[in-house]
């Protein structure tokens, strides 16, 4: 069976001078596989924006983002701070913030109302064993709360690593900050 990802001898015709560079094979924009192959394989192994800080103004605010088909949520918690959880309810795994808005004190699922704290805590499960039953022995708060993202901020954008094992995010800019710093200083240079 072919290969989904590219022969070594694509990467050796594409790994050439731009003047005589290869593009990417057809295949590399319109097949599936290989862009499950990619997702998979690129995209959720490194550190990938998903949106600004600037769209989740207030404290609460909460916005959905699809990412490559997954469900995400951003969110600005109570301490100003941005977090990313996987946009599913722990209970019946129903998709918890459909559009974006302000979600006030906490997170509640539309489904049964589960609800979470900013920090992904699951707060309260309401009428979980009937009619004001907002308890059971058998559900261990502790370990339903929402899965978070691996998330980092960086001039407002906010970065997200799916595998959650890529390098730190401060390693991963660090050669474009280095080159924003130099133009910084070149320009603060220039103002003297
Ligand atoms: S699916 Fe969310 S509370 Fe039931």
């Amino acid at each position: 069976m072919m290969s989904v990802g590219l022969t070594e001898a694509e990467v050796a015709a594409i790994d050439q001078p731009v003047a005589t560079a290869a593009a990417l094979p057809n295949r590399a924009y319109m097949n599936d596989d290989f862009f499950a192959f990619e997702r998979k394989q690129l995209f959720a192994k490194t550190w990938v924006c998903i949106g600004t800080g600037a769209s989740i103004p207030n404290r609460g605010d909460v916005r959905p983002v699809s990412w490559l088909g997954a469900p995400l949520v951003m969110a600005r918690d109570h301490e100003d701070g941005i977090v990313v959880f996987h946009n599913v309810c722990r209970h019946r795994g129903n998709e918890l913030v459909w559009g974006p808005g302000n979600a006030g004190g906490a997170i509640r699922c539309p489904y049964h109302s589960w609800t979470y704290g900013f920090d992904g805590e699951l707060r309260a499960t309401p009428h979980v064993g009937g009619v004001g039953i907002h308890h059971l022995d058998s559900i261990d708060k502790a370990n339903c709360g929402l899965v978070g993202a691996r998330s980092a901020v960086w001039l407002d954008q906010v970065f997200v690593n799916i595998s959650g094992d890529a390098p730190s995010f401060e390693a991963f800019a660090a050669p474009l900050q280095a080159r924003i710093d130099r133009l910084a200083s070149t320009e603060d240079m220039a103002r003297l």
